[in-house]
């Protein structure tokens, strides 16, 4: 047989083991668990893996390259560079804005980039890692956004750039922060990890940012079990991401190909002699944060189902939203004004008067298998790994204190049936209406 039959059989038989090995189970209440996210994928990610796999090529290849333009065009984005996790890009975004190739505009060691107290922390950590001060603004509880109002009081005279995240896929306020940004000239990075989808005045989140992040972890819109995605809204922008990625290198050419430029053994550049190649030239202090083709071609897969996924997660939502409205225990989050978020999960707080506290409620919905998760790390200031480091903040945060101590949120990923989303809504109906306080064992410290 040629290689080309061989493959069509193996696929044959790739078909029959996604059915034989991944067949659904019928849900059953309080036995099968609810989980708050998971990979949703069918014969296609089996099939395109199968095949990136026999293409032995491994690295970044021919699924990476069809990836990245739909992608980008799928985000309203200029365009979109693979890497190997959300992290990874938050990362190459921070690092991409410091490039020499950016002048007077690059961020310097000490230089203030303002973000939201509460969120996830490699929104924040980059920051950090590059030498600059993140100015910490108080989240809004209503939305678990950035609080507008308190924007422009973060300004000082170093502050060069807002970084944030669209919380749980809810859009933070692009009117007030684009117009920040462009009053103070502003560099804007949006941490879209949770939001792909996700809408603001009908414009995708990640067209708004010089530079935007997405992550394709298996809790997230699409996956590829690793890989994340750096989008690219301003093109003097494309090639230092790339650098960065590419541990740091001037040259510009795709695994595997040589002399893109033309002219390999034609520059000069730094210190070394005329006609060193290229391929060394070093222009950033840079990384490996590259995927493998593999991840790609399951992200290419996923792709073909995100606008079923977006439309699933709404519904959803929405579903658990009707389920919960007339509760007063509960302080449900809305979406932000002007804005239709394809949701992560569906986050609340349990209000102040509810008779009963986050801890009872996580207790007992574990226990009947429905699974809950914080809203990362509440208030990032209250995290060990925060501690003693550089920052300023905005007033006392009472809002970050208010999520890290009442705040949760439940699953309504596409994986959830609509028996499993109003068995949740029974279990935290009954719970409201019937509060069990759960005992409380102290093991203060580690
Ligand atoms: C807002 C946000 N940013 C960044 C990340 C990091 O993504 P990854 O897990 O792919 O590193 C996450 C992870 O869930 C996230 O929620």
């Amino acid at each position: 047989m040629t290689p080309e039959e061989l493959r069509g059989e193996i696929q044959t038989l790739v078909a029959q083991y996604h059915d034989a090995a991944f067949a659904a189970s019928p849900f059953v209440a309080g036995e099968t668990p609810v989980p708050v996210s998971g990979k949703v994928f069918d014969g296609h990610e089996l099939a395109l893996l199968v095949d990136a796999s026999l293409d032995f090529w491994l690295t970044t290849g021919r699924f990476a390259d069809a990836f990245e333009p739909r992608f980008a065009a799928l985000m309203g984005a200029g365009a979109a560079r693979l890497c190997n996790s959300g992290s990874s890009a938050n990362l190459l975004a921070v690092a991409s804005l410091t490039s020499i190739t950016l002048g007077d505009e690059a961020l310097a060691p000490g230089d203030e980039v303002i973000t939201c107290a509460s969120g996830f922390p490699t929104t924040v950590t980059p920051l950090y890692q590059h030498g600059l001060v993140p100015v910490y603004v108080d989240v809004d509880p209503v939305t678990l956004n950035l609080d507008p109002t308190q924007l422009e009081a973060a300004i000082g005279p170093r502050t060069r750039g807002v970084m944030v995240a669209h919380t749980l896929g809810n859009p933070f306020d692009l009117d007030a922060v684009r117009a920040l940004c462009d009053r103070h000239g502003l560099w804007l990075v949006e941490d879209c990890c949770d939001a792909v989808g996700s809408t603001y005045r009908d414009a995708p989140v990640g067209s708004f940012g010089a530079l935007a992040t997405t992550s394709f972890y298996p809790a997230h819109h699409i996956t590829m079990g690793e890989g994340g995605c750096v989008l690219v809204n301003q093109p003097r922008l494309e090639k230092v991401v790339e650098s960065f990625r590419d541990w740091g290198r001037d040259c510009w050419c795709a695994p595997g190909a040589e002399n893109t430029c033309g002219r390999r053994f034609g520059w000069q550049l730094g210190e070394l002699p005329f006609g060193y190649d290229h391929k060394y030239i070093y222009s950033h202090l840079g990384y490996n944060l590259k995927l493998t083709d593999m991840q790609a071609a399951v992200g290419l897969a996923q792709l073909d189902k995100l606008p079923g996924f977006i439309t699933t997660r709404k519904a959803n939502w929405q579903r658990l939203h009707d389920g919960f409205a007339d509760l007063d225990a509960l302080d449900i989050v809305l979406p932000t004004p002007n804005s239709d978020p394809a949701w992560f999960g569906f986050p609340l707080l349990v209000s102040d008067a509810a008779g009963f506290e986050r801890f009872d409620l996580v207790e007992h919905l574990e226990a009947a298998k429905i699974a809950t998760r914080l809203v990362f790390g509440g208030n990032l200031l209250r995290q060990p790994a925060f501690a003693g480091r550089e920052h300023r903040r905005i007033g006392a945060l009472p809002n970050a204190d208010a999520v890290a101590e009442r705040g949760l949120w439940i699953g309504c990923y596409p994986g959830l049936s609509a028996p499993m989303i109003d068995y949740t809504i029974d279990v935290i109906r009954e719970f409201v209406a019937a509060p069990v306080i759960a005992p409380r064992r102290d093991r203060r410290g580690r």
